[in-house]
């Protein structure tokens, strides 16, 4: 059997065609006409006025936080359930994050449970669209105004995808985005800030580049860094981005059908999409509960055995180690982001994924149920009890 990958590039533009400009005009380095180009119409996409480009989302969010001057005794609220680099990012600058757990039914923020954890040292917001599913905005711009702190929207996984019919990466103060090569865009590895506000725009093209000062040569205003994409990615993230509105259109479509395929499989729950978000469905994700006749990881083995690759849930931040051995969230409680670890996966959600894949996957999957609601019926009721 052939191997469904979790996730693989899809390459079907002209990436080839512009990559091989560079080559023949010599432009391979961090300047060229793809970066501007792309620069300004992923910002635009968005919404918004301006786009810098960087190495990675990782280093999209560094860069974010430092223009944004966030530093030691200030503090950022995040969700737990995020990418550690959404959490490492305020790290790197010697602040502190401050977690949040997930709202159970979209997995992003519990936006209820912002307002609890802001100090008199907060100074920004967070939200992490999770797997393609907006975080309910509105109230976090809410209480972001009433406390004047600043939004920060990490849409790494959300290219695309919008919230009460406007896009992400334009509703907060700045947006960072990734596009590594599981990404819905993607330029190999690669990120982009994006933003309307211009002073933050500058002060995040000028650390991109070392602080280099733009009047005289070798004169640092600032510690920067080199976080400068090359014109080669940017190449390949200009032909991808020609086709976005193709993409999202056939994950939706996938997700879709794994949704009917999979609709009413005991202890099996599907990914939300509230009435208020379009998911772009960057991973189909499902939880296992105990409902169902069998854990996820179970699941994931016997899929494997057919050739289907899955990938678990992340982990939360409070459970990990590097964080912990820095004294941070010892006494805190985050019941919602545990149970999604421990009962998350997600399916083959590639772009280029085809119908009779989803079928195969969908298929095998009722048919792994099916068993084990043979082999043990009681299952059920025994891991219910205490
Ligand atoms: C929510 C989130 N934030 C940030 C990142 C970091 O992006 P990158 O892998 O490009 O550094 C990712 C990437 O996987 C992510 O999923």
């Amino acid at each position: 059997v052939k191997k469904i990958p979790v996730c693989e590039p899809y390459l079907i533009g002209r990436e080839a065609e512009y990559v091989n400009a560079c080559l023949k005009d010599n432009w391979i380095s961090s300047r060229g006409p793809y970066i501007d180009q792309f620069e300004a119409r992923f910002a635009e996409y968005c919404g918004c006025r301006f786009g810098i480009t960087t190495t990675s989302g990782t280093t999209a969010l560094h860069l974010t936080l430092a223009a944004l001057s966030i530093g030691p005794g200030d503090e950022v609220i995040v969700p737990t359930f995020t990418m550690a680099s959404t959490v490492f990012a305020i790290v790197y600058l010697g602040a502190t994050p401050v977690l949040v757990d997930s709202d159970p039914e979209t997995w992003t923020i519990d936006v209820s449970r912002i307002e609890d954890k802001i100090t008199k040292r907060t100074r920004a917001i967070m939200p992490v669209h999770i797997y393609g599913h907006a975080c309910d905005m509105d109230p976090v711009l809410d209480t972001a105004e009433r406390h004047n702190l600043i939004v920060i929207e990490d849409a790494a996984e959300a290219h695309g995808a919008e919230y009460k019919g406007r896009r992400l990466g334009g509703l907060g103060h700045v947006s960072c985005f990734s596009f590594y090569a599981n990404k819905i865009v993607t330029t190999g590895e690669g990120g982009m800030v994006v933003t309307s506000d211009e002073v933050v725009a500058e002060r995040a093209r000028a650390l991109r580049d070392l602080g280099f000062s733009r009047e005289k040569r070798f004169l640092h205003e600032s510690v920067g860094f080199n976080y400068r994409m090359t014109n080669l990615q940017a190449a390949i993230g200009l032909a991808q981005l020609e086709n976005i509105e193709r993409f999202v259109g056939m994950r939706r479509r996938n997700a879709a059908l794994y949704n009917s395929h999979l609709a009413g499989l005991p202890g099996l729950v599907l990914p939300p999409e509230k009435p208020w978000a379009k998911n772009v469905y960057w991973m189909y994700g499902i939880l296992l509960t105990d409902a169902a006749p069998l854990t996820r990881d179970e699941l994931r083995d016997r899929l494997s055995g057919y050739g289907i690759e899955t990938r678990t849930f992340f982990l939360g931040m409070h459970q990990q180690p590097a964080l912990r051995e820095r004294g941070l969230f010892l006494n805190e409680e985050f019941p919602v982001a545990n149970g999604l670890a421990r009962q998350g996966l997600y399916l083959p959600s590639g772009t280029g994924l085809t119908e009779f894949e989803v079928g195969y996957v969908c298929h095998t999957i009722r048919t792994i149920f099916d068993d084990h609601g043979q082999e043990r019926p009681g299952r059920r009721f025994r891991s219910r009890r205490p």
